[in-house]
């Protein structure tokens, strides 16, 4: 259907994930989508992410850049906040809002290929992008997302939970796309525990949204898993 696709976009060549071309209408629907809480809901996706003052933060899959720049408030102009994403149109559209953040920037990137060094970032967040990747790379995005945090860096990924209701999520499904319907967000914990995370943290936010924190142990070195003694910063916990 026409919003589904609008929703999920035009396929992009470089990943085969489905990358938005209406920055303006996306940003129109998020308000709708959130029911008057989306300032709400990002404002504590940014608190839970562990953002603060001084940090170099990344978001994968920005949009709008709504949430890039709720954790650009967070670092503070000492910090840094990058988003990127693959479609040009929504970018144009994040750095238009962002002209009173100097601290906040944004670029073209796609998760399977990130930019910047190993380590380079405190901080990595994205919310409601997984679910635009083609399943077989969401474990080299996760990868990715490991290997541009430093040792003891956090991680957040947030992504749409469907209804547990079968009517309401009928519905969602009717109305953005079998993507949404049926997307798996409980497969976002085992993604980020295979690439090497702990302290692995899972939560909900009202409405639509679960969360997944982590963080990339302080020694890379030691093997991760649960209880591995050392390998863990708490997530929002500096090394
Ligand atoms: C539903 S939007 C979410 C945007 C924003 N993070 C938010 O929460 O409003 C999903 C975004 O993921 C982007 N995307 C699609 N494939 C991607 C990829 N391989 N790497 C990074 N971003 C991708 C899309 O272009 C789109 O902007």
């Amino acid at each position: 259907m026409e919003l589904a696709r609008f929703l999920h976009g035009t396929s992009d060549t470089r990943t085969g994930g489905q990358t938005l071309t209406h920055g303006r209408a996306y940003e129109a629907f998020g308000n709708v989508f959130f029911g008057g809480r989306r300032r709400q809901v990002f404002t504590r996706l940014a608190r839970l992410s562990g953002a603060r003052p001084g940090d170099r933060a990344l978001d994968v899959g920005c949009g709008t850049g709504y949430l890039t720049l709720c954790v650009a408030d967070a670092v503070g102009p000492t910090g840094s906040a990058l988003g990127i994403d693959p479609s040009p149109d929504v970018l144009a559209h994040a750095r238009r809002r962002a002209v009173r953040h100097p601290q906040c920037a944004f670029a073209d990137g796609i998760a399977e290929d990130l930019p910047g060094p190993d380590g380079g970032y405190d901080l990595v967040v994205s919310s409601l992008m997984v679910h635009h990747l083609p399943e077989d790379v969401r474990a080299r995005a996760a990868a990715e997302m490991y290997r541009v945090l430093r040792p003891g860096g956090r991680l957040l990924l947030a992504d749409f939970r469907p209804p547990a209701n079968p009517l309401a999520r009928h519905l969602v499904g009717a109305v953005t796309g079998p993507v949404m319907e049926h997307n798996p967000v409980h497969l976002l914990q085992p993604l980020v525990r295979d690439a090497g995370f702990t302290g692995i943290e899972t939560g909900d936010l009202h409405p639509w949204i679960h969360y997944v924190r982590a963080a990339k142990p302080t020694d890379p070195g030691t093997p991760a898993g649960p209880g591995t003694p050392g390998a863990s910063a708490a997530p929002g916990e500096r090394a």
